[in-house]
């Protein structure tokens, strides 16, 4: 286990102190979230990314994986709401953000009793997450929750020791991406709620595996291992999305800083810690001098420019947030967040984009399928939700 003294050096010229970027409480972001609340399309669809050229939404079935963000997005800015108050300057005086909040995730209801989503029924519980904090007695909300994590649940195959992450033709071919660690919070949410341990033994079981699996020894991850699901064997380790089975896709090292993150939050478990630091480390030792994340962070520098993904900056950003807040000493709790602001601002400083109708530009959904350059429902989310943290965690004012 790495101690937090032993990653000062290494991180040193990352610790300076950085100012929070005034953007992260644009008035802009209320007006361009409620311009996209207004014009979603009737019946509902959700925006997943935008044109490269312009900036403009593309709208999805609701049975898509990214669905739960556009409405979690409203949510936040209630958050944001109860936190900086409204005004007509901060822009979250325009709407009822509860309301379109609540009205936007009707469309998510049907999920509840069928989708194609696999383990990302995680992803899609989150709106519903945010209305429980609300309204804990919303039943609707309730249904949804236990739903999806019952979804969840029945996906866990105790040979592997995983959730099953996408559905394969071979059965047998059992395969897990490591962005599966987010989804594993809606099993604790209903854990929390019913009490029902089998809920947080899969949790733990699968965190168990994916830090035995998917990660190696410099701190970097596999995208994708597969398993036999009937001996439990590792078949073999690649990519997806990223440049190649070997290399390190940046969302992916981002959704496990995250994941472990908030695993050790819940377990105390010291290996999950000391998981969500390795990741930490890696990611941040291995930005490139301009402090821009890479899509991937062995993509080759030519032909130039390698493209960003703002989206692995913003959930990065939150991952770190999050391992400063649980970090055992004050001191190691820091380095994390001046390293979450100083991802912040060289994102913003790239990125943001008054034109578009996102907040970011420069994601990347999904390079080996020549989806770039766009802007991206996740990585505005994060983008709210790191502001709104900062501001609870007293490291901002909301202007
Ligand atoms: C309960 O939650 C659902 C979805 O989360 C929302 O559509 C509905 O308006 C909420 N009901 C009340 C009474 O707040
Ligand atoms: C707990 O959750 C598991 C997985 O969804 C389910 O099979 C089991 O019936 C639940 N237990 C209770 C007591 O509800
Ligand atoms: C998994 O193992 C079983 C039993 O050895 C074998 O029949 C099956 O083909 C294997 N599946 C894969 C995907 O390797
Ligand atoms: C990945 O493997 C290839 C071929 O085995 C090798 O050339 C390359 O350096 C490796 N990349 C990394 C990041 O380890
Ligand atoms: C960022 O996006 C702009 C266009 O929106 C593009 O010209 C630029 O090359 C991108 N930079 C990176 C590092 O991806």
């Amino acid at each position: 286990m790495l101690s937090p003294i032993l990653l000062l050096p290494v991180l040193a010229p990352l610790v300076a102190s950085w100012t929070v970027p005034a953007q992260l409480f644009s008035n802009l972001i209320p007006q361009k979230v409620l311009a996209t609340a207004k014009s979603l399309p009737a019946p509902i669809q959700y925006p997943q990314y935008t044109d490269t050229s312009a900036g403009h939404w593309l709208d999805f079935a609701p049975d898509t994986w990214t669905s739960g963000f556009f409405p979690t997005t409203l949510y936040a800015l209630n958050t944001r709401k109860t936190l900086c108050g409204a005004t007509a300057a901060n822009g979250l005086s325009a709407a009822n953000w509860l309301d379109l909040g609540r009205a936007a995730s009707n469309g998510l209801i049907p999920l509840e009793t069928h989708n194609n989503q696999g383990h990302d029924v995680g992803f899609l519980s989150f709106p519903f997450v945010e209305e429980l904090a609300i309204n804990p007695t919303n039943q609707t909300a309730l249904t949804a929750v236990k739903q999806f994590a019952a979804d969840l649940a029945a996906r866990f195959n105790p040979v592997v020791g995983c959730t099953r992450s996408w559905d394969t033709a071979d059965p047998t071919d059992f395969t897990v991406i490591i962005d599966n660690m987010m989804n594993l919070e809606i099993l604790w949410v209903v854990y929390g709620l019913t009490g029902n341990t089998t809920l947080r033994d899969i949790a733990v079981k699968h965190a168990d595996t994916t830090m035995k699996n998917h990660i190696r020894s410099d701190g970097s991850t596999w995208h994708v291992v597969e398993y036999n699901s009937t001996t439990g064997a590792v078949i073999r380790k690649r990519t997806s999305q990223g440049f190649s089975d070997n290399s390190t896709w940046s969302r992916g090292q981002a959704w496990g800083i995250y994941g472990f993150a908030n695993m050790y939050q819940h377990t105390k478990d010291p290996n999950h810690l000391a998981t969500a630091r390795r990741l930490a480390n890696y990611f941040l030792t291995n930005l490139p001098s301009d402090g821009i994340v890479p899509w991937d962070f062995n993509a080759p520098l030519v032909p130039a420019p390698r493209p960003a993904d703002s989206s692995a900056a913003t959930i990065a950003a939150n991952g770190l947030l999050l391992l400063g807040t649980v970090e055992t000493t004050a001191a190691a709790g820091k380095q994390w967040t001046n390293a979450a602001i100083n991802l912040l601002n060289h994102i913003t400083t790239l990125a943001w984009r008054p034109s578009w109708q996102s907040l970011l530009s420069n994601g990347t959904v999904n390079w080996p399928a020549n989806n770039f350059l766009t802007g991206i429902v996740y990585g505005d989310y994060y983008y709210v939700k790191a502001g709104n943290t900062l501001v609870s965690m007293g490291l901002a004012k909301c202007s």
